[in-house]
């Protein structure tokens, strides 16, 4: 089983949520001795030359199943991430895919679901694109490294969201349990043929 893990991200948590499932897969195959290759890179990494998206482009097709995760920066999944899913549609319903989305609303219960998270909703509906596993994840909030604007905003939003409008230290709302069951449920893509 060859794996490619993607990732589009702003302040890296994204990126920690993917290696997270990189070593929840990797101890899978080592428990089980199952035969595992698996790639992360960056969505940015994929769009920074030409030659390396053509590239990859050409390689995408050999791996047998794509994790994608993209974060939420002020109502959206960064350009890019519709651009990949449109440009490789084809060779997406080739593989096992997984995607899911990081955002602050989905702290919320009622909002952390495919259903009930509108961004997720959105992109999907945009793209056209079913993958085999969706999910959404509850992202981080650190004040502490955000730019003026930006902290004004989120303080903003919080306080309409009743979240927390202040705080030291960063504060991590990602639930890794529904990480792990992500991960159960891409493991149980691999014992199915089509
Ligand atoms: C400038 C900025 C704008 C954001 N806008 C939203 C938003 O509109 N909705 C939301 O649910 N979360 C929003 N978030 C929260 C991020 O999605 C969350 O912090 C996530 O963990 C970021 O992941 P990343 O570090 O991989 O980019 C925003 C965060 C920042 C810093």
């Amino acid at each position: 089983m060859n794996i490619l893990i993607l990732y589009s991200t702003v302040d890296g948590h994204t990126q920690h949520i993917c290696e997270h499932i990189k070593h929840f897969l990797e101890s899978h195959a080592v428990e089980s001795q199952a035969n595992m290759t698996i790639t992360m890179m960056a969505l940015d990494a994929f769009y920074e030359t030409r030659g390396e998206q053509d590239k990859v482009a050409s390689q995408l097709g050999e791996f047998d199943m794509l994790i994608f995760g993209a974060s939420i920066r002020y109502g959206k999944h960064r350009p890019q991430v519709s651009e990949f899913i449109k440009q490789h549609k084809d060779t997406l319903a080739r593989l096992k895919t997984g995607f899911f989305s990081v955002n602050l609303v989905a702290r919320k219960p009622e909002k952390n679901t495919p259903e009930t998270n509108s961004y997720i909703k959105k992109l999907l509906e945009q793209t056209d694109w079913q993958p085999d596993v969706v999910a959404v994840f509850a992202g981080k909030l650190d004040y502490g490294i955000y730019r003026y604007v930006d902290k004004q905003m989120i303080k903003f939003i919080m306080w309409m969201t009743k979240g927390p409008t202040h705080s030291d230290k960063p504060i991590v709302f990602t639930d890794y349990a529904r990480v792990d069951a992500f991960c159960e449920q891409m493991l149980a893509l691999t014992t199915k043929n089509s």
